[in-house]
């Protein structure tokens, strides 16, 4: 497994608030700004396609309705999310992300009941197809997934989402063979971070939009924030 070299700025959702969230023009727009990683959602379509999304529903994002997971790909990339941007696949994210130099963040981020199958598609993805960029870290909230993940991609570099970090964080990453925490960054203990540093586990927290809350962050041993709103050079 090559060494992770982690930006400290990583734009959320593709490019934070510079373009729609989740989109190809999110990815350039994040490149453009000069930031060096980017983190997506993926959750898979009713064809099984990884498709970049948050919600569980398309309601919020786009004009269409309903459930991802019950959307056929046929209607799922026939809509609008956001500025006329289509809702790109796993494998144009990925390709772009190459193209850009984009250190990529995939968020597995499961429909309910979906965590094997996503966490399995997306890792195998990953192994297979990522292309020639550097490879990317796998996160999820879902350790279901992130297991599913790393039978698939046994080298896959995988990281655990919390919203707070509970005392067992380092048993769950050892399980998992996970190699960074992430976590909110308004819940995040000085505990937590003086064990991470013991442990040489990078800490990522989300999400931060204040240039004074990123460097008092850093300052108490964060590795990286992602930020919707930062500028990669703040
Ligand atoms: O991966 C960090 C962050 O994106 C987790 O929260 O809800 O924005 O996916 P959310
Ligand atoms: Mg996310």
């Amino acid at each position: 497994m090559e060494p992770l070299r982690l930006p400290r700025f990583i734009a959320h959702r593709c490019g934070g608030a510079l373009a729609p969230e989740n989109t190809l023009a999110g990815l350039r727009a994040a490149a453009a700004r000069g930031f060096r990683a980017v983190e997506f959602d993926v959750m898979l379509s009713a064809d099984g396609t990884p498709v970049l999304i948050h919600d569980e529903t398309l309601e919020r994002t786009t004009n269409g309705r309903g459930r991802v997971c019950d959307t056929p790909d046929a209607v799922l990339f026939a809509l609008d999310a956001g500025g006329g941007e289509r809702l790109p696949t796993l494998a144009e994210a990925a390709a772009l992300c190459g193209e850009l130099g984009l250190l990529a963040n995939v968020e597995i981020k499961p429909a309910a009941g979906h965590e094997l199958r996503t966490g399995e598609v997306v890792a195998a993805f990953v192994a297979e197809r990522w292309g020639g960029g550097e490879a990317p870290l796998l996160s999820s909230f879902s350790p279901a997934a992130l297991a599913a993940a790393r039978r698939v991609a046994p080298r896959a570099r995988l990281g655990l989402l919390y919203e707070e970090v509970p005392a067992d964080w380092r048993d769950a990453l050892a399980g998992l063979g996970a190699v960074t925490l992430h976590c909110d960054a308004a819940r995040v203990r000085d505990a937590t971070l003086a064990e991470a540093a013991t442990a040489s586990v990078p800490v990522l927290c989300y999400t931060v939009d204040d240039a004074a809350a990123a460097r008092a962050l850093f300052a108490r041993g964060v590795a990286a924030v992602f930020t919707d709103r930062l500028d990669p050079a703040s």
